[in-house]
């Protein structure tokens, strides 16, 4: 008996204590429990990301720094080649990784410093997973250093076609001679593609019309998901939520599902046509390719020859990067680095 009254009276304690302390625990248990919004996260950080210095291009000290940002779910085969790439330029990049947290992605030491992991998140092909994680690296580097002035997307099956110097020199001072030919003076290299086979399914990937209003097929458009961004639009992307809310929707027809390669080239072309070139630097090989991977190159294929081939492209800039590389081509390629890649 006497112990149900002890369990009585602390009844009524409990329910007295909750009664008064309520209004304080109240706001912090529905933060926790009535915010299911798996892009908070993200939303704050972009938001900060936005409100940074804007974009001075100053080609005096300190000098414009191009931020690199790595998007890997593997390992850094071509970490060796990079090393060489990056050595003797520190003041003028910063690098970026955002690596899926389910892969274990080890960090390959040198240049890529354990300490350019940014907080990740998982990413998978067909999901705008990687339009998110392009946003975190791009929000990451806008925060970090207010010199990144250029953002380079690449990945880890990327490799540079060109020197440290050679890229830099093409970003930042080649082009005040072409002035007129782009309305800016350090324009973005996006693709934008409006005649892609297959546009017409992927607009409506997620189902007819969805993408409406924001997005009319006239102005959806295909591009590689590799570009690089000036620090303007780096913000024009962070700041944007009207076109995130129908790329984040799941598609339903997944083989026509590559929000990263839409999203990016849709938003810029409808909001910031005339800063952009409309073709991105990575260059990438599709010959008779249908399964949505492109060509692999192979030990067999690397060549001094090959290089020449890939920077060569119809727009005024050589490409300066090129995927995607097989494992088992880093040892020919470490073998011509020095006498033809890094040669300019
Ligand atoms: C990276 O390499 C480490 C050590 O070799 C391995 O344990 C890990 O699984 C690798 N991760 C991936 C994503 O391949
Ligand atoms: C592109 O890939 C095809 C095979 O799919 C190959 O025959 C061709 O040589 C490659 N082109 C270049 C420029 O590497
Ligand atoms: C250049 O344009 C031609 C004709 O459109 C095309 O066949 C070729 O693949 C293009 N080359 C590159 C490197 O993009």
């Amino acid at each position: 008996m006497s112990k149900l009254r002890v369990s009585i009276v602390l009844l009524f304690a409990l329910l007295i204590t909750l009664f008064f302390f309520s209004p304080q625990i109240q706001p912090q248990s529905y933060f926790l429990f009535s915010n299911p919004d798996p892009d908070a996260e993200d939303l704050a950080l972009f938001h900060r990301a936005t409100r940074t210095t804007p974009h001075l291009f100053t080609l005096k000290n300190p000098k414009p720094k191009i931020a690199f940002l790595f998007l890997t779910n593997t390992n850094f085969t071509f970490a060796p080649l990079w090393e060489i790439f990056f050595t003797g330029n520190n003041h003028l990049f910063n690098i970026y990784i955002h690596a899926d947290p389910v892969s274990s992605v080890l960090s390959p030491g040198g240049v890529f410093h354990q300490n350019h992991f940014i907080p990740s998140k998982t990413t998978q092909r067909a999901s705008p997973t990687l339009i998110a994680a392009a946003r975190r690296l791009l929000a990451t580097a806008l925060l970090d250093d207010p010199h990144n002035q250029y953002f380079a997307l690449v990945s880890q099956h990327c490799i540079p076609l060109f020197s440290f110097r050679f890229v830099y020199n093409s970003l930042f001072e080649y082009r005040v001679e072409s002035l007129n030919k782009y309305k800016i003076q350090h324009p973005s290299f996006i693709e934008f593609d409006s005649k892609h086979p297959n546009l017409y399914q992927r607009y409506n990937a997620r189902g007819k019309d969805v993408m409406m209003p924001e997005v009319s097929f006239k102005d959806f458009r295909k591009g590689s998901q590799f570009f690089i961004l000036n620090r303007k639009h780096a913000k024009v992307v962070l700041r944007d939520q009207k076109l995130w809310k129908k790329f984040r929707i799941p598609c339903i027809d997944t083989y026509s599902c590559y929000p990263e390669e839409h999203y990016f080239p849709t938003l810029l072309s409808m909001e910031e046509r005339d800063g952009c070139t409309g073709f991105t630097l990575t260059r990438v090989n599709w010959t008779g390719c249908t399964d949505g991977h492109p060509h692999l190159y192979t030990r067999e294929e690397v060549s001094p020859e090959l290089v020449r081939q890939l920077r060569k492209s119809n727009s005024s800039y050589p490409y300066l990067f090129a995927r995607k590389f097989s494992p088992e081509t880093l040892a020919p390629l470490m073998d011509i680095a020095y006498d033809v890649i890094f040669r300019d």
